[in-house]
């Protein structure tokens, strides 16, 4: 049986195994996908280890995506913008390929799931690391007006709009700086809710915007609650990122699109998901 997985450190909290088996199920495959959990000085030896045994394919997760750029041989164009991936292929000839599913993964999930388009809005996106990384590229490929980023550690921020190189439509912001602006989207990329903390935004900023809450499985996190208060038009959280992003790895590994609803609505009313305010 075909062998997959994904790594990470922590990792017991992944839906991946069962996202990935639920693909498995509607497209009669049969596959093992585990949870992998990696030392955080060990990755190499993990997916080498994991390769010898003839496994097919990986999804990297936190804090890993950036280390698993330097391990693999070749690269989708995505990925090199991105300079992360969450995604290996184990080829026959014993070569790796890389790539980023999660800017396309948020993307689908505002398409199929929200029915919202980025294009001509402005953006406020929080975070500086690794989702931020991944989805950047895929958001400005939507034309969306302009993309405000802030996070905690601002020359991270600035570093990370430095190495990517990526175009005008994008600047980073002072947290003070943001009390005379207005935005149609906001976009929570940190991991602050993972804590019960959120980058605390003046409320101009989150009212009538379309706030997306990347962290899945929370419930009502700081951010949404702040939302919520504020005035804002729509919530949700990112699990129907998670699936899309999983899906587009699935198409990797198998070669094989999917409908992704079905999996969606099953595993949707597990969770506070999805919370129309108007
Ligand atoms: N739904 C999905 O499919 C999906 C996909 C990818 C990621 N995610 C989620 O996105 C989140 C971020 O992942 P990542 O890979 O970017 O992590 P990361 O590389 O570790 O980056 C963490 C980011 O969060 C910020 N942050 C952490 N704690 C904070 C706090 N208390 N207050 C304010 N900012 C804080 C960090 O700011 P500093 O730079 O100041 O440290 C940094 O910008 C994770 O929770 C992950 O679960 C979801």
């Amino acid at each position: 049986m075909n062998s997959y997985g994904v790594v990470g450190n922590p990792i017991q909290h992944s839906l991946s195994p069962l996202i990935h088996h639920l693909f498995a199920e509607q497209t009669n495959q049969t596959l093992r996908y585990q949870r992998i959990l990696a030392p955080r000085d060990r990755l190499e030896y993990v997916l080498n280890q994991f390769q010898a045994q003839g496994g097919k394919g990986l999804n990297i997760t936190l804090p890993f995506k950036q280390q698993a750029f330097q391990l693999v041989d070749r690269l989708s164009e995505r990925a090199c913008f991105t300079a992360s991936i969450n995604t290996i292929q184990f080829n026959e000839d014993g070569s790796r390929f890389g790539d980023n599913t999660d800017g396309v993964g948020l993307i689908r999930d505002l398409a199929l799931h929200h029915h919202f388009s980025l294009l001509g809005k402005r953006i406020l996106l929080l975070g500086a690391g690794g989702a931020v990384r991944g989805v950047l590229h895929a958001i400005l490929q939507e034309q969306p007006e302009e993309v405000v980023i802030v996070n905690r550690t601002e020359s991270k921020a600035i570093e990370l709009v430095k190495t990517i190189n990526v175009c005008s439509r994008v600047r980073v912001c002072a947290l003070h700086a943001l009390k005379e602006l207005l935005f149609d989207v906001v976009i929570n990329g940190t991991s602050a809710s993972l804590m019960g903390d959120m980058i605390r935004l003046p409320k101009t900023c989150l009212q009538n915007a379309f706030c997306y809450e990347m962290v899945y499985g929370k419930g009502m996190t700081p951010f949404l609650r702040a939302a919520v208060d504020a005035g804002a038009a729509y919530c949700t959280d990112g699990l129907g990122m998670l699936i899309e992003q999983a899906a587009e790895s699935f198409y990797i590994w198998h070669g094989i699109r999917l409908d992704t609803m079905p999996v969606y609505t099953k595993i949707i009313p597990s969770y506070f998901n999805m919370l129309r305010i108007t």
